[in-house]
């Protein structure tokens, strides 16, 4: 969530997903926590459907969630009760999209190593289309579809050596990137595809990156597939469907807008006026990223020589995204003006002060935001915002911490959609010798 998609509400101006307040789902589910909001989440679906309607091509949309970046159960029962497809990159999600009611139907698998075991499982659950992206696993992909039988149905993932002018682990379109096949290689590609008697060629697809706030970027790289698929058609082999990923940019700093999903995909969309071919979306964090957030509540407060720390009971294993692209979250107190009596002090007397906001973790890498300016004391509430993308899809274990809850709100009630593990759990798996 933003802040601006917040309210706050009640004397101490506690901040609130739509009728809850996040202190009593700190109380009832204790910290760290993710929440999330089912107001927000089936917003952010139905922007997209609006901008493909107002385009005029929503009838022959299909709009694939990306699983990797939020692929709790409930999230995907929720999008695919609004009609979604599902974008997957392993067996995992697979299981995960079917558990959650997914029609494997609308399935796309995408990723460049899938194992065999994978792409047998993915075969017999009827998904509509693997996104292949190289040679190798088209012709591993039309072995193990003859074993059993089956016609794969595929697309190739072209890379169409576009920049995203985005951050570099996140950027996959440009010639230098293990994604995808090369630009010029695709039509010979295409050929050998379709003389393979186990592969049904469907369509084309091309994802540039993540996190872009430019369209134009998306809307060349939709220009240049274009024209393949001409070139295509022209040598009789005609597609299906065009893929065009997924990679739109969220807020995440207050102070710097990110566009509207309908102002996203207008250049892009332009593009395919006038065309037949069935169109295919892979949003993830544009779907998720700003429908939650993570609560956690600090700890210590620690004045150092140089700075002032303030460890909070949520670290880099809950929330990777700081450590690992430096990325910003922003960090709001829950209550504005603390609990009096709450054994933290006279907030009136806090005083505010630039803090580093870090974990428990033993790193000093293990940081959730750098120099933010808040008025602490401890046991405070604090939210990390834009976290619904990417936070516990990529949470871990590490310092044996065990992960997070995760909360939906969704009105005036509060469902645990994950509940928080049991250190138990964490060494269920291990043996010690005989
Ligand atoms: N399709 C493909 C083939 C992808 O590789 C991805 C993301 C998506 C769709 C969804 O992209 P989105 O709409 O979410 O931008 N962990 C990073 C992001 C990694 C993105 C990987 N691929 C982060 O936290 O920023």
């Amino acid at each position: 969530m933003t802040l601006a998609a917040m309210r706050r509400a009640g004397t101490e101006d506690t901040l609130h997903v739509e009728e809850v307040a996040l202190s009593e789902i700190a109380t009832k589910f204790g910290t760290p926590c993710y929440v999330y909001s089912r107001r927000a989440l089936t917003a952010a679906f139905t922007a997209y459907r609006d901008a493909l309607q107002k385009h005029g091509v929503l009838a022959r949309s299909l709009i694939c969630y990306a699983v990797k970046a939020n692929s709790n159960l409930a999230i995907l029962n929720l999008f695919a009760r609004l009609g979604a497809g599902f974008d997957i990159v392993s067996g995992g999600e697979l299981a995960r999209v079917i558990a959650a009611g997914g029609d494997p139907e609308k399935i796309v698998f995408s990723g460049v190593g899938k194992s065999r075991t994978e792409m047998h499982a993915a075969l017999k659950a009827g998904i509509h289309c693997f996104n292949v992206e190289s040679a190798s696993e088209l012709d591993q992909l039309s072995e193990v579809a003859g074993n059993v039988g089956y016609r794969a149905p595929v697309s190739l993932r072209v890379n169409p050596d576009v920049d995203a002018k985005t951050h570099p682990y996140i950027s996959t379109g440009l010639k230098s990137a293990k994604f995808g096949i090369a630009y010029d290689q695709a039509l010979s590609l295409y050929r050998h595809a379709a003389a393979l008697p186990h592969i049904a060629v469907k369509g084309i697809d091309c994802h540039i990156g993540s996190q872009l706030l430019d369209p134009l970027p998306a809307a060349e790289a939709t220009e240049k597939i274009l024209a393949l698929v001409d070139q295509l058609a022209t040598a009789g082999i005609a597609l299906e469907h065009i893929d065009l990923g997924g990679g739109m940019g969220i807020q995440y700093r207050s102070e710097e807008a990110a566009p509207t999903v309908a102002d996203y995909l207008a250049p892009m969309l332009n593009k395919l006026k006038g065309r037949h071919e069935k169109l295919l979306f892979e949003p993830g964090r544009s779907l998720v990223g700003n429908a939650g957030l993570l609560l956690t509540r600090v700890e210590v407060l620690k004045h150092g020589e140089e700075k002032h720390f303030a460890v909070v009971d949520a670290a880099m294993n809950d929330l990777m995204r700081p450590a690992l692209y430096d990325a910003w979250h922003d960090i709001v107190k829950v209550m504005q003006s603390g609990i009096p009596g709450d054994g933290a002090g006279d907030t009136a007397n806090r005083t505010s002060l630039p803090y580093e906001i870090v974990g428990p973790v033993c790193e000093s890498g293990d940081f959730l935001g750098h120099d933010r300016q808040l008025a602490l004391a401890e046991g405070d509430l604090l939210a990390i915002l834009s976290t619904g993308a990417y936070g516990m899809a990529m949470a871990s274990n590490y310092n044996s911490r065990p992960r997070a809850a995760e909360v939906m709100v969704d009105g005036a009630a509060v469902h645990l959609i994950r509940r928080r593990e049991d250190i138990a759990e964490l060494f269920a798996l291990e043996s010690i010798l005989p």
